[in-house]
């Protein structure tokens, strides 16, 4: 299928992370004028330098959480790209443990980045995004739609950030401005590894087993790509998935589509 790309604006939150770089890489590649933006300044410059060679890359350092630093980045593409006509936001951060043990500070890190950065981003980009009639693509989490033990802030979050994508598109509408998410599954990035490592106690490898026990594939069963996860994301932010607004669209081997009697 070719898709239009060439030309148009693309500002990614969280772009030096496994799905966040996967996204950049994959509009790259289609011409697309890239807005990258990243609390890790190394790995976020490392990006910008790759990329470079093949597209306009503008590189900013910055934390979502602080919605000064989201205007900023939206300032940033509008007056060197000219446009945002599609805003990608992937920035996100994970949590677990019961809730009984669970912190103000902890609350406040994830849900400042994972729904108020997301907020703010879209806040700030809404002006951009109506004269380009572009679109949101949030990512989102199986976590959004579906409830797991001792994850009660991550969840809360990603639930937060599955409404407020379905009163964005209806709020937008009227302006051809689209907003959608992509809830995936477990995604073989470097937060999946993190959580194995920081949350697996002394067998981070049987954290990572013990996720996919519970597919529907059993014993065939694989982690998700990054790149399978910009693929989608590259779709929805073309022409081609016009009348796709305000869904929330699973890529999650199914794990979210219903129990599983073992
Ligand atoms: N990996 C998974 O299994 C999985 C599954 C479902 C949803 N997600 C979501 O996908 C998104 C991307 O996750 P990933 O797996 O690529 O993780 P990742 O850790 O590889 O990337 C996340 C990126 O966000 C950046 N970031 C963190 N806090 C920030 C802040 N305050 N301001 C700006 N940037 C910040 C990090 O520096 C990192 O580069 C997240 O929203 C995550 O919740 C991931």
């Amino acid at each position: 299928m070719t898709i239009e790309t060439g030309d148009r604006t693309v500002v990614v939150t969280g772009a030096a992370g496994g799905i966040g770089a996967a996204v950049a890489r994959r509009f790259a590649a289609a011409g697309a004028i890239l807005v990258l933006g990243d609390l890790n300044a190394v790995a976020l410059e490392e990006l910008a330098a790759e990329l470079a060679a093949l597209t306009t890359v503008h590189a900013l350092t910055c934390d979502v959480s602080m919605p000064a630093e989201c205007e900023n980045l939206m300032r940033t593409a509008a007056e060197k790209a000219g446009r945002i006509d599609v805003l990608v936001n992937a920035a996100g951060v994970w949590t677990e443990g019961p809730t009984e043990a669970t912190s103000e500070e902890q609350w406040d890190r994830i849900i400042g980045v994972n729904l108020k950065g997301m907020f703010f981003c879209c806040r700030f980009a809404i002006p951009e995004l109506k004269k380009t009639e572009g679109c949101i693509i949030n990512v989102g989490s199986e976590a959004g739609i579906t409830g797991t033990p001792e994850t009660a802030v991550y969840t809360a979050s990603k639930g937060g950030v599955s409404l407020l994508t379905k009163s964005l598109a209806i709020e937008l509408a009227p302006d051809l401005v689209r907003c959608v998410t992509v809830c995936p599954g477990d995604v073989m990035t470097p937060m999946l590894r993190g959580q194995a490592r920081d949350f697996g106690g002394d067998d981070p490898k049987g954290y990572l087993r013990q996720l996919l026990a519970s597919y529907p594939q059993g014993k065939k069963a694989r982690f998700i790509t990054p790149e399978e996860v910009a693929e989608l994301i590259f779709f929805l932010g073309s022409p081609a998935a016009a009348p796709i607004t305000g869904a929330l669209i699973s890529i999650d081997f199914g794990t979210s589509a219903g129990y599983r009697y073992d």
